[in-house]
């Protein structure tokens, strides 16, 4: 029986591990053929061989989101391997937890050349191959709820997701003529490596789930149904959105 995603082939970033792995896999799950994106091969090869064990057809392709040439050889790869690109999850980030007065030049260009140049190197590459396609296509970018509101010791990170989500919506109304749809999610805290310092001191962990309407983190699988839904036909007549999933932190 054909899955809402048959035919379709998906890049995501960050492939190999946290959010992006188990993106890699509900879309795999739905039918799609997937290209996994990072640095580290062996955690690409794990998602490798877990798709094969799900029965879903990934390949994984080394890539450094922060280089030009190697966004452009990922999307490049991906149409040799599979013949196109149609959905791009843009999910490559970094954090770093640091007052503003002691933050590094070096650092705050390795929060925004990561988080929201390399989601504009992505979106290009892969913009430029669903327009020759001429078939649309979906761009989905991992904002954080950190970009909608303040948040202390998080300059960098907030000023890049704060501009991944400018350039979704800018994106998603010039790409609108291609059929394109251009959406980010934006959520809240997630159980990743991402925070594990942050699981790791209770006081903190304690500090930051008070904050939550929810009382605590989400899983990925939370995510994912969003990411399936975003990557598909749902999202046909909806572009330049930002879904927020924070267990309320944003509300409040
Ligand atoms: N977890 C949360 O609470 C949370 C909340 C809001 C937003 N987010 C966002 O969700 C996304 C995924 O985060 P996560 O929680 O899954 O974190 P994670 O477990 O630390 O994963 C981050 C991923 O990004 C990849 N990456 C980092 N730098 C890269 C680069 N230069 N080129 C290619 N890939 C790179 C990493 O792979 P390599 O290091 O091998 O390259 C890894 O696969 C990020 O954009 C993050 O900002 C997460």
């Amino acid at each position: 029986m054909s899955k809402i995603l048959t035919g379709k082939v998906a890049v995501v970033t960050g492939g190999g591990r946290g959010l992006g792995r188990a993106f890699a896999h509900a879309l795999g799950a739905e039918g799609a053929q997937v290209v996994v994106a990072s640095r580290n091969q062996t955690d690409l090869d794990r998602v490798v061989a877990e798709a094969a064990e799900a029965d879903y057809k990934a390949v994984a392709i080394q890539t450094d989101v922060t280089s030009e040439e190697s966004v452009n050889n990922l999307v490049q790869q991906s149409v040799d391997h599979f013949g196109s690109v149609d959905i791009l999850v843009n999910n490559s980030g970094v954090v770093l937890t640091k007052p503003l007065v002691d933050m590094t030049v070096d650092e705050w260009d390795r929060l925004v050349d990561t988080n929201l140049r390399g989601t504009f190197l992505a979106a290009q590459a892969a913009a430029r191959q669903m327009i020759a396609q001429a078939r649309g296509g979906k761009i989905i970018n991992i904002a954080s709820n950190f970009g909608l509101k303040g948040i202390p010791n998080h300059t960098g990170y907030s000023a890049s997701k704060a501009g991944v989500i400018g350039f979704t919506r800018s994106a998603a109304v010039e790409l609108s003529r291609h059929n394109i749809q251009v959406n980010a999610i934006a959520p809240g805290y997630f159980v990743t490596d991402m925070n594990t310092e942050v699981r790791a001191n209770h006081d903190l962990q304690e500090r930051i789930l008070k904050t939550i309407p929810a009382r605590r983190m989400g899983e990925a699988d939370e995510l994912s149904s969003w990411i399936v839904s975003l990557a598909g036909t749902a999202s046909d007549f909806m572009t330049g959105e930002v879904i927020v999933i924070d267990g309320g932190q944003t509300v409040v």
